[in-house]
């Protein structure tokens, strides 16, 4: 039986490589992608898909109730995956705004939608889905020990964090209150393919290979749970299936780096995989210290025995691998690289569809 499912903010990073592996693995589901191609938004990711009958594409804001309304009229999804966001923690810094109106009004709209459109069904016995995929950032900074777990209590401080905190709040809510079949979950940093450059692995991937300077927050110790992006896609894939409405499930990579550690080693890499920079000059030589971020978490980690324990997921890519494949993806891809940078890529809306 066909499923349809809406994903939001399919143009993105995390939503590319979910859509792509779900038109490959699970031949019974068709997508519905609803982006308003945001500056992290690109249309062109997904350019080899969008004449596959099991795909549709929407220009729109989830901000935009009537027209969330009439997709969930139209399209009578089975189940939703939240991608949608703003998502650079620096950018929320310097522009909250937009991350409210995003990450919580939108979510807010996404809940009410589907709350209108599935009312009546029993949060125990629906086989609807509300997926909101949310951060391992709402949970605040570690110490040098312990992990996360479902049970952290929420301490979001960056405006970016906070926004998300504030639409797992809601989505709970929903749930608890009018019975809503919605799951959290909650996930460390992603690296691989088609991640926006302004993220630290693709931002020094890129400066790296253009001989520029490579910032480093603060002294570089601060530490992140890296995991692949194709492992998050197969997590949330299993909790759609089998996750419980109401719960929410950690998803990391027991997989902790501090910084300077993952600039360093694409460093070395790079020095093995590409084109040599001038005078053999190693790669680590354009490493700087700089300014730290405002209100900079010291450290994440994820506790991922929940999701390992109750639903059989697993991460599958060691980080040696991981890092090795996202790597190659970039040198293989410089021409999606370049037309980020320069902008060209946010013109493919207009080629694709400005005379239909
Ligand atoms: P991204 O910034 O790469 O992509 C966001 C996408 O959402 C873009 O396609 C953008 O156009 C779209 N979008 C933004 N505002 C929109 C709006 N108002 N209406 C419709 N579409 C809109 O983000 P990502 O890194 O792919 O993250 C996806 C989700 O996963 C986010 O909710 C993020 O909080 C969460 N998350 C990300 C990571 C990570 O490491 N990247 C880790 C855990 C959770
Ligand atoms: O933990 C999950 C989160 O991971 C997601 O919810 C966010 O959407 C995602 O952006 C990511 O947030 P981070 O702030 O951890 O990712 P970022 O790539 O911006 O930074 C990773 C670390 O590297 C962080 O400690 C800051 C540091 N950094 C980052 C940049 C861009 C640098 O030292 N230099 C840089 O230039």
């Amino acid at each position: 039986m066909t499923k349809t499912l809406l994903v939001t903010g399919g143009c993105g990073f995390i939503g590319t490589n979910f859509i792509r592996y779900l038109l490959a693995k699970a031949p019974e589901v068709r997508i519905i992608n609803l982006d308003k191609l945001t500056y992290a938004g690109n249309l062109a990711n997904l350019a080899d898909v969008c004449g596959n009958s099991r795909y549709r594409f929407i220009h729109g804001d989830i901000c935009d109730a009537v027209l969330v309304e009439r997709l969930f009229a139209e399209e009578n999804p089975d189940a939703l995956v939240h991608f949608a966001a703003e998502s650079h923690v620096d950018r929320s810094i310097y522009g909250p705004e937009a991350f409210v109106q995003t990450n919580v009004v939108g979510t807010f709209v996404l809940l009410e939608a589907a709350r209108n459109a599935w009312l009546g069904a029993s949060a125990k016995d629906s086989a609807r889905r509300f997926l909101h995929v949310s951060t391992d950032e709402v949970y605040g900074s570690l110490g040098p020990s312990g992990y996360f777990t479902e049970a952290t209590p929420y301490d979001p401080r960056s405006p970016y964090s906070a926004s998300k905190a504030s639409a797992d709040h809601l989505v709970s809510a929903y749930f608890h209150t009018y019975g809503l079949p919605a799951i959290i979950t909650n996930c460390s940093n992603n690296y691989g393919p088609f991640q926006f450059p302004e993220k630290l692995m693709p931002l020094i991937i890129n400066n790296a290979l253009n001989g520029r300077e490579l910032p480093v927050y603060g002294d570089g110790r601060n530490v992140r749970d890296w995991l692949y992006v194709e492992d998050h896609c197969a997590a949330l894939r299993t909790v759609l299936s089998k996750g419980v409405p109401g719960e929410t499930y950690n998803i990391g990579g027991h997989n902790e780096k501090q910084n300077i550690e993952i600039v360093t080693t694409i460093c070395d890499l790079l020095d093995e995989m590409a084109p040599p920079l001038s005078a053999g000059r190693p790669r680590t030589t354009l490493i700087r210290f700089v300014t730290d971020r405002p209100g900079h978490d010291r450290r994440y980690a994820i506790d991922a025995g929940k999701i390992r324990r109750e639903l059989g997921w697993r991460p599958q890519t060691s980080f040696q691998e991981g890092l090795r494949r996202t790597i190659s993806w970039y040198l293989a891809n410089d021409a999606w690289l370049k037309g980020v940078l320069d902008g060209t890529y946010q013109e493919y809306y207009e080629t694709l569809y400005g005379g239909r």
